[in-house]
């Protein structure tokens, strides 16, 4: 299944991000893009895939579609999944998992269609040998993906193996981390680019800040490249090396000014840990500091702002504190443009400056906004 020819691959990413991600497909060298709901379609081939594991940074999966069928039954989904030669894939004393993504009305639930396809893959190996794979839900030898919308089934082996998003520096988390493909995805939506300074205030346990370095280096987004096809019968090593020699060729040595701070200094720590396991500590300077009190010095700049939704975080008053977070902004931020996301939305409107840019976005199951404030002098207000 690994040789090298143009095939169709799909890569999976967030709500709204479909657009930076074939942005980033398309550099790497795949063809014939489509965008569709949370992924995107294309053509390219087995050493485009390891690249593409290794530096997509708006992705969560990449997987490779090889069969499709029409089912509106389990048995007929059963008797479907049972046709595929497994064992032309993996062998009986490899390990497995599956899992299901439903969109239809004949079936209602991913994890009975998961169990249907597992069920397949169990009983065909006991009938030609006696003998099954075993499951192995966290670190299987291959991992199968059956997605289905109304009666059209995909089945799909997942490349990666894991999500993404597990790029392996983050050693410590804070109380309400981001999502690293989610910071790094609007990193890429906005127009910062790398060279400008930037900004973090309230960076928590540092993913903008580490999403923001890994790009402006150009350096590959994962530490942990311990993908799912690396472990398959017919890996070629020959096409990882290429894909890490493709990487260690386009990075690049600059000048990094990116800068963040918090007000809690736990998590400060935890930053600063993750930062030094991505290898990045001497790009990026961190600080405590309190974001109503500290006074930025910075122009021309872009500033990337996570504060507390009031869902994991609980703040006294949080739509007083938007109101105060507009106040600092209009006060020591004028001649930036300020990104925010938040997933309070109320709370948002009490920042009572003018928005260039509002984006719909998912941080896990909360639904945020990114908005977008160039900060002029004397900032046009809202009221
Ligand atoms: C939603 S979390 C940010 C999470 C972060 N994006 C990450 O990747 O972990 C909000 C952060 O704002 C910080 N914070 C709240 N009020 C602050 C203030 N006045 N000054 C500085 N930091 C503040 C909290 O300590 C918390 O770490």
């Amino acid at each position: 299944m690994i040789e090298e020819r143009q095939m169709d691959v799909t890569v999976k990413c967030l709500a709204g991000c479909e657009e930076v991600l074939e942005q980033e497909m398309l550099s790497l060298g795949a063809t014939s893009t489509q965008v569709g709901n949370r992924v995107v379609h294309a053509k390219a081939d087995m050493e485009w895939v390891c690249r593409a594991n290794l530096c997509l940074r708006s992705a969560l999966r990449v997987i490779i579609p090889f069969r499709s069928f029409r089912a509106k039954t389990p048995e007929v989904l059963y008797h479907k999944c049972k046709k595929v030669r497994w064992e032309d894939i993996f062998g009986v004393d490899q390990t497995f998992a599956v899992d299901a993504t439903v969109h239809s009305q004949y079936f209602s639930h991913s994890m009975y269609a998961a169990y249907k396809l597992k069920d397949a893959i169990v009983d065909q190996f006991r009938l030609r040998f006696d003998k099954r794979p075993n499951v192995d839900t966290q670190n299987p030898d291959y991992r199968f993906h059956l997605h289905i919308q109304e009666e059209q089934c995909t089945l799909s082996l997942d490349t990666s193996g894991r999500s993404l998003h597990l790029r392996g520096y983050k050693v410590r988390q804070g109380e309400a981390p981001l999502s690293e493909v989610l910071a790094a995805s609007i990193l890429l939506i906005s127009d910062w680019e790398p060279g400008m300074p930037l900004l973090n205030p309230m960076c928590g346990s540092g993913t903008f800040l580490t999403e923001a370095a890994l790009i402006a280096l150009n350096r590959p987004p994962q530490v942990n490249t311990d993908f799912g096809f690396r472990r398959w019968n017919d890996f070629d090593p020959a096409l990882w090396d290429r894909a890490l020699e493709y990487a260690r060729d386009r990075m690049v040595d600059r000048d990094v000014r990116i800068r963040g701070f918090d007000q809690d200094r736990k998590v400060l720590n935890a930053a600063i840990m993750n930062i030094d396991a991505a290898g990045l500590g001497e790009f990026i300077h961190i600080e405590k500091q309190d974001f109503f009190a500290w006074q930025p010095n910075m122009r021309d700049g872009h500033v990337f702002i996570n504060p507390p939704y009031d869902e994991r975080l609980k703040e006294n008053d949080i739509e007083q504190m938007y109101q105060q977070i507009g106040d600092t902004l209009k006060q020591y931020y004028a001649g930036n443009t300020v990104w925010i996301l938040t997933g309070n939305r109320a709370a948002a409107k009490r920042i009572g400056l003018r928005t260039s840019m509002k984006k719909p976005l998912w941080n896990g199951p909360i639904e945020c906004r990114l908005l977008k404030f160039e900060m002029y002098r004397g900032s046009k207000s809202n009221d």
